[in-house]
C-alpha cells in the first residue's frame, strides 16, 4: 500500500473519461489498496482512481465518520452507474481533493441507486441519501471526466480556474528559478 500523489486542477487528466475494468487482477487489488490509503491521509470521504492518475473506472468511498443516514463501510465501486435519481434535489456545499480551499453548493438529486461491481466482482446494487448520494454522483463524475465545478456558475467557474492556471505557471517558473 502507498499514499499515492493526487493530481489538482488545472492537470488535464482530471478531464480524461475512465475505462471500464475488465479484469478484477492483482493489479486492480493494489490500486484499489492505494487507494483507500490516500483517502484516508488526505483525509476524504471518496477518492476516484483518476485522482491519482489511473484512468479506470473505480473509485472508493468512506462516511463511516460523517454520517449515520446510511449503512456505512469501506466501500469499493467497480464500474458503477446511476440506474435511477430522485426527481426530488438537494443542495450541499461540495469541496473536491483536487481543487483544495474551494466550496461552492451543488444541486444534485438528493437520492440516487447505483449498480456496481464489489471488488470479488460481484454485482450490487445500492440506494443512496444525503451525503453518501451526494459523495457517489461527485465520484461517478470524476471517472467520467467531470468535476463538481462543472455543476456552478460559469463566473464563478472561469474566475477559479483562471486563478489555479496562474498559481500551476506561478509554481512552474519558481521550480525553473531554483534549478
Ligand atoms: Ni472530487
Amino acid at each position: 500500500m502507498a499514499v499515492r500523489e493526487i493530481i489538482k486542477l488545472p492537470d488535464k487528466r482530471l478531464r480524461l473519461v475512465s475505462e471500464p475494468i475488465k479484469r478484477l487482477d492483482a493489479g486492480i487489488r493494489k490500486l484499489v489498496d492505494d487507494l483507500f490509503e490516500t483517502m484516508y491521509a488526505a483525509p476524504g470521504i471518496g477518492l476516484a482512481a483518476i485522482q491519482i492518475g489511473v484512468a479506470k473506472r473505480v473509485f472508493t468511498a468512506d462516511l463511516s465518520k460523517k454520517e449515520e443516514e446510511n449503512d456505512h463501510k469501506p466501500y469499493v465501486f467497480i464500474n458503477p452507474e446511476i440506474i435511477w435519481k430522485s426527481k426530488e434535489t438537494a443542495t450541499r456545499q461540495e469541496g473536491c481533493l483536487s481543487i483544495p480551499d474551494f466550496y461552492e453548493d451543488v444541486e444534485r438529486p438528493s437520492e440516487v441507486r447505483v449498480k456496481y461491481l464489489d471488488l470479488d466482482g460481484k454485482a450490487r446494487e445500492i440506494e443512496a441519501k444525503g451525503l453518501f448520494a451526494t459523495c457517489l454522483q461527485h465520484e461517478i463524475d470524476h471517472i467520467n471526466g467531470v468535476l463538481f465545478i462543472d455543476h456552478i456558475s460559469k463566473l464563478k467557474r472561469d474566475r477559479l480556474v483562471k486563478k489555479v492556471t496562474k498559481a500551476a505557471k506561478a509554481t512552474k517558473t519558481a521550480k525553473k528559478v531554483e534549478a
